[in-house]
């Protein structure tokens, strides 16, 4: 099969990963830098140009974008697409996968539950919205954060308050959400591939911060799901329409939350920790699907 990954960091650990996996099954495989891709559209023949050449149609795509270039690479990852080449991320789905808001409506609509979150601009009454999402302490988000960045933590409602007050007056969109205290500092990411989890570990922060993220100095730990889990990251992966991703949960008092999915996890922790080999299991769910007349995204969201 003719794979191409798209990536803008061939020595990224899952990048290199996968092309290596894919080259020992017997695969012709790219990296190709979707932010050096430019295309030229026309009528019944766009063309797709890199480095001075036009690529041709690959069998599958991997699409891998940046999250600081999700307009741009989810351009060119349609453009894939429209060449009849097989994805495992629709851009469809890795927009909608990128903005929180649109994400949690959703999750919500598909039944996946979710932390108690409220979405609101100035006009609304900073009280009632504080009231909604259950009261202080709790999270403000930014819509399209990553890495933690743009998480803040409010203890009090004047905190709140300013939060969302210096939020909206740069224009920047943001969730106000219930803090899920009982697991603060912890989440688990289930990496899913097709309708199973492959592996999951648990993130947890070492300094004390409430994100577990690995960029803000998160530690992840191998971790047994429970049934709920396992489905729960199931239904979020086929809620998104990303049959490859991260998903990111919580244990509450009342199950799984789910906070977010990701459309191009790192396979690096999940693989060192659990000493499992989930770039031949993506690969492997390519070689099963890629043949298939590619699927319609149905969600339309
Ligand atoms: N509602 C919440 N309650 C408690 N902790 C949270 C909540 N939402 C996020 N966090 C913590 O902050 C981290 C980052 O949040 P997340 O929504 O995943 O944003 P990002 O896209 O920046 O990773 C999570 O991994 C989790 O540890
Ligand atoms: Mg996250």
């Amino acid at each position: 099969m003719n794979i191409a990954i798209l990536s803008k960091g061939a020595a990224n650990y899952t990048t290199k990963r996968l092309k290596e996996v894919a080259k020992e099954r017997g695969h012709d495989v790219r990296v190709i830098n979707y932010a050096k891709c430019y295309v030229a559209i026309e009528k019944d023949k766009p063309v797709i140009r890199y480095k001075g050449e036009s690529l041709e149609k690959f069998d599958a795509i991997i699409p891998r974008i940046a999250q600081s270039y999700t307009k741009y690479g989810t351009a060119v990852a349609r453009q894939f697409e429209s060449q009849g080449s097989y994805t495992t991320a629709s851009s469809i789905a890795i927009n909608r996968s990128r903005d929180k808001l649109r994400a949690y409506q959703v999750l919500a609509k598909a039944g996946v539950a979710i932390p108690k979150t409220v979405f609101a601009r100035e006009t609304a009454s900073f009280d009632d919205v504080i009231a909604l999402a259950g009261g202080t302490p709790l999270i403000i988000k930014v819509a399209r954060g990553t890495h933690g960045n743009g998480v803040v933590l409010a203890e009090t409602p004047k905190a709140a308050k300013a939060v969302m007050q210096a939020f909206y007056v740069e224009g920047v969109n943001f969730l106000v959400q219930e803090f899920i205290r009982e697991s603060a500092g912890e989440d688990i990411r289930a990496l899913v591939v097709g309708s199973r989890v492959v592996a999951a570990v648990k993130r947890q922060s070492l300094d004390g911060d409430f994100r577990s993220n690995t960029h803000q100095g998160g530690q992840g730990v191998p971790i047994r799901l429970t049934d709920e889990e396992r489905k729960t990251a199931i239904k979020a992966a086929k809620a998104m329409g990303l049959p490859i991703c991260g998903v990111d949960m919580m244990r509450s008092e009342r199950g799984p939350l789910v906070l977010e999915v990701n459309s191009s996890a790192s396979i690096m922790t999940p693989e060192k920790i659990t000493g499992r080999n989930v770039a031949e299991k993506i690969i492997e769910y390519v070689e099963q699907n890629a043949k298939r007349r590619p699927k319609k995204d149905k969600i339309g969201a």
